[in-house]
């Protein structure tokens, strides 16, 4: 077990990149965003053209047509380009003519990506590591642990223990690789406050750590809006130079664009940026070998924009961006039911574990 050798220190704080805009409550109706907001949309907009064009790049789609196409799903060119032209005129509500034409000039655009053979992928893949919740049932539900290179998706009602997933992940990847860790170093952003040193330091008691050496290497950040959660994510790019970022939380994903997009006009709008967020969040699991973990809520109540009360908040863009999921709910007797929903290479499950003042137990 790790030495006790350290002096006590405070969890640290990562400073926002520069100050964020409070969060509005955003009215449909009311365009008139303040020039703040308008330089940020801006500068976001510019940032995501640099990157690869984008669908407004499309000969003769305008932002109507655009929006029309983003309701639908359609916010890469990749995913016009495979398209035929009568589903997608079906599905984004266009004239078959246009939506072959669009179809026609996104096969030219689009970035189609590169073939890697079997071998560098099975080299890619050798490199996978994995973190290990110490729950048996948990982790054999997962074919032995959280994955790196990957991004997992925890949802569920209120209560039902996503934070503490978060919490557990946390302190143990700071263990060592050999007790089932990542000697590693944790960001992690807290979009609802409820992160709590307190129960790391508990969690870690219970694994018999130190709790300082743990708090040491947790970076947390309090996101107070979405667009701040994203800019967070450039400032662990800057920040993790030189160190072993193995986990990255984000407690909780949807919160934030949920409350802020309401209603259907802003729709494409939160589904662009949250992708894009996704796309951020994922390369940096790529390029540092570590593990991605995201919570959400399961709608509470139903409505129009949000849909189904017993799905997850997100709508495909999450669904199809998480390599696993699970879904987390309350049992008798303060357990917790954990099922493992969609896996790439896994059987659907279910396990039963406990929260209790140690962490995660069987
Ligand atoms: N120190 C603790 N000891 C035992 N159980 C705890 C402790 N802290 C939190 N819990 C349990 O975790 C629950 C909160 O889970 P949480 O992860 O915050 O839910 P969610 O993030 O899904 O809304 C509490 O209701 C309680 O049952
Ligand atoms: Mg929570």
């Amino acid at each position: 077990m790790a030495s006790k050798t350290r002096k006590p220190s405070k969890t640290k704080e990562i400073t926002p990149v520069e100050k964020a805009k409070t969060t509005a409550t955003v009215d449909e109706n009311d365009d008139g965003l303040d020039l703040v907001e308008q330089e940020q949309e801006a500068r976001i907009v510019t940032e995501e053209q640099l990157d690869e064009p984008t669908i407004e790049d499309l000969p003769g789609v305008g932002p109507a047509t655009a929006e029309k196409l983003r309701e639908a799903g359609f916010d890469e060119l990749l995913a016009i380009a495979v398209m035929t032209a009568s589903a997608l005129a079906d599905a984004a509500e266009l004239g078959e003519a246009v939506a072959s034409k669009i179809i026609q000039s996104a096969k030219k655009m689009a970035n189609i990506g590169g073939f890697l053979s079997g071998g560098q992928l099975l080299e890619r893949r050798r490199k996978v590591m994995k973190l290990q919740s110490q729950v048996e049932s948990l982790d054999a539900l997962l074919g032995g642990g959280f994955e790196t290179q990957a991004l997992i998706e925890v949802y569920g009602a209120f209560g039902s223990g996503k934070t503490q997933i978060a919490h557990q992940l946390a302190v143990n990847c700071t263990l060592p690789v050999d007790q089932g860790g990542f000697d590693g170093d944790v960001f992690y952003i807290d979009t609802e406050d409820t992160f709590r040193p307190e129960r790391i330091m508990q969690m870690s008691r219970g694994l018999d750590l130190d709790p300082d050496e743990v708090l040491e290497r947790i970076h947390v950040a309090r996101a107070y809006n979405s667009d701040h959660q994203m800019l967070l994510i450039d400032e662990i790019k800057r920040m993790s130079k030189g160190m072993n970022v193995k986990l990255i939380v984000v407690d909780s994903l949807t919160g934030h664009f949920r409350a802020e997009y309401i209603g259907r006009g802003m729709l494409a709008d939160r589904q662009q940026k949250l992708n894009r967020h996704l796309k951020d969040l994922k390369q940096i699991a790529d390029i540092n070998n570590a593990l991605i973990l995201v919570t959400n809520q399961v709608h509470s109540k139903p409505d129009a924009m949000w849909g189904d009360p017993t799905k997850p908040v997100g709508g495909h863009i999450l669904a199809h961006a998480s390599t696993f999921r699970l879904y987390l709910r309350k049992a008798k007797g303060g357990r917790r039911i954990v099922r493992l929903v969609d896996s790439p290479n896994l059987p659907e499950g279910e396990c039963v574990m406990e929260v209790i003042e140690d962490g995660l137990r069987d």
